[in-house]
């Protein structure tokens, strides 16, 4: 590989007016295309057909692998798609995983197909064409046009094939992917099927490589005074068999929009080889970025060759210095800057794993009105758009490697990881792995985990490495060689290993896993709910939870202590599996400080107290207690707020002073009414709150999360649905059964409610039933020595066959013996009736070896697998009356024909579903996605005997991204 380099330009602004002229016309001319490949799939659970592949000959997948395979009969889908919250849950199941019925002993839902047929234009020929698979859980195959592509085995990390070789330009594409989920990599629920985005990107032979643009900025001494340093490391792929000139042109935008200017750097790429280009360029005053701030600078990369623009991309980039300091802790932009932090499972409740990117911005959001400023992406490679959620919004990201290994496999991988990664400015450390018990403490766990640090600092000068180590605090192992030694829980041995090691850097990277269930007071092994209250349950539950802290023990551990950088709480949002301090027929975890909607716990409140400025005043529990009245209750409150004064029924029960990082308790003798709070901060009055007895549930109340949305297909509003009292009040109670329906341009992807022990189904779907009229009499057949010639009369509806021999299309093999040919006949009677459903299927049990089908004389299709049952849509052909079937099939091996029998199938139009879903103490979620129509969505809710409630969002025209058609 060459590099060339430029180190030259001062960066100035340009005028305005011509930066954007030149833009928009480099955008124009560029032939690089990344065309989203989510809608349109088709989706089988089960696998019919064994491996796939056809390990004996190339370009012949067996099943839905081949190309002519008919998959009219699956189910459409689009992506992200997650069966597993399909799957009902199963006692004998994982409970780790969230009991759904998959993986280990559940092999008819491990292993799915999913399919996806385009059109490639001509114009498309001498392209380099990629599919770029954001990530699949797991274990996948994949097949172009019948061609084994790949497989990949990480359910975590993305994967990309180039499959100009095997792709028609001009006609018909056909991408098949086997997923397998029969084992699993994690302890946690992780969903099943291709749960991230697929893109297809075509660009010139000539291009920037994958990943080939890192652009990162450094100020002298590492802080943020003066001008910025930033460097741009463009990496260029030359796929031609010739060599060619270059020049990279490198256009820095600032967040305002302005560009400052570009630099150029000329070069020559040899023939199918790779050429590096450093650029480095100076912004004398640079925006920085930060969680309060995100401000964002694009890089616009131009590669012109031959006076042509071959390729353009656009980056996102932010300015700002990460650090760890051994007093300080953590810096960024040269200040302290303490990590109030998460760790996250990507899942939620309706999607499972396969969240819209509008889902990754919605649970950013609600970290952030929180207080939280950091994410940890456990225990894997995030999704990218969370990322740019992240950069976006302003979180920081500690971005988690999958599994520690210095094996190649492992290596590339944490490359792909870092090359991914490195533009965003949100991510400010690499984790470089989780709890690994069996080689943190080892000389060879420090060896591996030093080699992979190594990596990571030769491909990203600008972050330093940690690991989450749960035990092992020693002389030897992990700890010993990492940048930042990572403490997860043991907060007693993190002040010991610090007494003896001063010098050392620290983070809190996993930490509390406080378990609460949302709304209830009282531990119940029963239902498996724990309750809200700040405390670890040691006793009464069937798993306690030894390793856990309280928010507050944490919280207040790692405030007192600079040198710790802050620390990420286990967790911010509850996951699927993993259901402590209870099991069956628990089926989430309870560690979330907010439920799986992102509906916050009591909890929520005590970070949002002392992680954010604004006064916080928040009392529990609620106040529906009847049956106890006149004996006490536990009232606790959660505030910044410097004192704070309680009532009931306007009697104050006194004032009390709220120590930092702390709350307050109340003993209160409990009469229905109002508990109110009064909060001072210097003598003043600067927050009051209360909670209320409330009524019995009355009404519906909905309430989107956004009044618009955008009418592209991905976008989703989420919906609070409340169970309310006469007066308007939630009732803290309620679990009334809702029934919902959508209107207008949206689809409903799943509701929820929160409860971790709820078994309800997250998605409804309905199959139509399928009306199938056999077709088996009347065939006859003609044995030919060549029934290629798809001219012949014997193809047409008008032939006389009636001297040709019976079939029995009904039979099990034959008639046909080794390599004879034949034509088979039959005339068929269709209703209007018939026609009238919204598919019209011809459906053959099975065409031996090689089959291609004529309806009325039209092709409709070819059969080459013997072991599918191939399908073909002939809705349009077909009319009312006497119709032809002509089939010439070829037989290679054995016996052959048409057997198994021949059906006319006729699907009903699908009853829309009845989605439903229980209140949880009150509140449920309703998730809705755009289709690509503009205007007005109406979402009603309704249950017996309460008043229905409707609301209306809007669908706002705009331009979906590009996508393949
Ligand atoms: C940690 C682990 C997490 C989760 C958590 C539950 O030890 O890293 O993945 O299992 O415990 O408390």
């Amino acid at each position: 590989m060459k590099t060339t380099s430029t180190r030259l330009l001062l960066v100035v602004p340009l005028l305005l007016a011509v930066a954007n002229l030149n833009l928009s016309a480099a955008t124009a001319s560029s032939p690089r295309e990344r065309l989203l490949l989510d809608f349109g799939w088709k989706f089988h659970l089960g696998n019919e057909w064994g491996i796939g592949q056809n390990l004996s000959k190339a370009a012949s997948g067996n099943g839905p692998a081949s190309f002519s395979f008919s998959d009219s009969s699956w189910r459409p889908v689009n992506l992200p798609h997650d069966w597993a919250i399909e799957l009902p849950f199963a006692q004998n199941a994982d409970g780790s995983h969230g009991y759904k019925a998959l993986g280990p002993g559940f092999p008819a839902n491990s292993v799915a197909w999913y399919r996806r047929t385009f059109e490639l234009p001509k114009a498309d020929a001498g392209k380099r064409l990629c599919l770029d698979f954001d990530g699949v859980y797991r274990d996948c195959d994949v097949f172009v046009n019948g061609w084994f592509i790949g497989h990949h085995a990480s359910g975590y990390s993305r994967f990309r094939y180039d499959i100009t070789d095997v792709a028609n330009c001009g006609g018909t594409n056909v991408v098949a992917v086997k997923v397998d989920t029969s084992d699993f990599e994690g302890w946690f629920y992780e969903g099943a099927g291709i749960y991230r985005h697929v893109w297809l990107v075509k660009t010139s032979p000539l291009a920037i490589a994958p990943d080939g643009v890192f652009v990162y900025s450094k100020f002298k001494n590492n802080v943020p005074e003066g001008p910025a340093e930033i460097h741009i490391q463009t990496r260029l792929a030359n796929a031609k068999v010739w060599p060619a000139r270059i020049e990279v042109k490198c256009s820095i935008i600032d967040p305002h929009g302005t560009t400052l200017a570009t630099l150029r750097q000329a070069g020559q790429i040899g023939a199918a080889a790779k050429l590096d280009i450093d650029q480095t360029g100076q912004i004398s005053t640079p925006i920085l970025w930060s969680p309060e701030s995100p401000q964002l600078y694009k890089l616009v990369t131009t590669v012109e060759s031959g006076g042509q623009v071959v390729d353009q991309e656009e980056t996102e980039f932010g300015i700002r210095t990460v650090a760890f300091d051994s007093e300080k802790g953590f810096l960024l932009n040269g200040q302290p800057y303490q990590i109030k932090g998460t760790c996250n499972h990507q899942d939620m409740a309706g999607v499972g794993v396969a969240l819209p990117d509008a889902l990754q911005y919605f649970r950013v959001q609600k970290l952030k009105e929180m207080g939280c400023n950091a994410y940890r992406t456990s225990h894997n490679v995030p999704t990218p758009e969370l990322l740019d959620a992240c950069d976006r919004l302003g979180l920081l990201v500690l971005d988690e490697n999958r599994l520690v290994g210095s094996d190649p496999a492992n290596l590339e991988r944490l490359k792909d990881q870092i090359q991914q990664d490195r533009n965003h400015p949100s991510v400010f450390a690499w984790s470089l792995g989780n709890e690994e018990w069996n080689a943190q403490g080892t000389a060879q766990g420090a060896a591996v985990i030093l080699t992979m640090q190594r990596l990571a600092h030769e491909l990203d000068p600008t972050r330093e490495c940690t690991a989450a180590i749960n035990s092992s605090y020693g002389d030897s192992g992990f700890i010993t060689v990492l940048d930042v030694k990572g403490f997860n829980y043991n907060l007693g041995s993190m002040d010991d290993y610090h007494a003896n090691h001063l010098g050392s850097k620290y983070l809190g990277t996993e930490t509390a896993s406080t378990v609460s269930t949302r709304g209830i007071y009282t531990n119940d092994t029963a239902k498996g709910y724990v309750g809200a209250y700040d405390l670890v349950p040691l006793t009464g539950v069937p798993t306690p939870p030894t390793w856990t802290s309280t928010a507050e023990e944490w919280w207040s551990f790692y405030d007192a202590r600079p040198w710790s950088s802050g620390g990420f709480a286990w967790t911010g949002f509850d996951y699927r599996g993993e259901p402590t301090p209870y099991w069956w027929p628990c089926i989430n975890s309870h560690f979330g400080i907010m439920d799986m909607c992102g509906f916050p716990k009591d909890n929520y409140y005590y970070y949002q107290a002392w992680w954010t400025d604004k006064p916080v005043l928040h009392l529990l529990p609620h106040w529906n207690w009847p049956g106890r009245e006149g004996k006490n209750i536990d009232v606790w409150c959660y505030s910044n707020c410097k004192e704070v004064e309680l009532y009931l029924n306007g009697h104050s029960l006194g004032r009390k002073t709220m120590k930092k990082d702390s709350h307050l308790e109340w003993q209160v003798p409990y009469a229905p009414g109002t508990l109110s709070a009064k909060g001072y901060t210097d003598g003043k009055e600067v927050a009051e709150t209360k909670v209320e007895t409330t009524g019995a549930p009355a009404a519906l109340q909905l309430m989107p999360d956004r009044p618009t949305i955008n009418a592209d297909g991905e976008d989703a509003g989420v919906f609070t649905v409340s169970v309310t009292d006469a007066e308007g009040r939630v009732v803290p109670v309620a679990a009334n059964l809702i029934h919902f329906a959508v209107d207008g341009p949206g689809r409903i992807l799943g509701v929820g409610n929160g409860d971790p022990s709820c078994h309800e189904p997250d998605v409804y779907f309905t199959r139509p039933p399928v009306h199938a009229t056999e077709l088996n009499d009347g065939w006859h057949l003609n044995l030919m020595s060549n029934v290629r010639d798809e001219n012949m009369p014997e193809l047409k509806p008008d032939f006389d066959d009636s001297s040709w021999s019976s079939a029995d299309p009904k039979s099990d093999s034959g008639p046909l013996k080794e390599n004879e040919q034949a034509v088979f006949r039959a005339k068929i009677n269709v209703t209007g009736e018939e026609l009238a459903a919204p598919e019209v299927q011809l459906h053959f049990g099975r065409i031996d070896d090689d089959g291609w089908i004529y309806v009325n004389g039209q092709k409709v299709g070819e059969s080459h697998d013997w072991q599918s049952a191939p399908t073909f849509d002939v809705k349009k052909i077909l009319h009312p009356g006497v119709n032809t079937i002509a089939v010439a099939v070829v037989n290679r091996y054995g016996g052959g024909g048409i057997n198994l029998g021949v059906e006319l199938d006729t699907p009903a139009t699908p009853e829309p579903a009845d989605w439903q879903r229980s209140a949880f103490n009150g509140l449920a979620q309703v998730i809705v996605q755009s289709t690509k129509e503009p205007g007005e969505i109406k979402l009603t809710a309704q249950t017996e005997g309460l008043s229905p409630a409707t609301v209306v969002i809007q669908a706002r025209p705009g331009t979906p991204r590009p996508s393949v058609p």
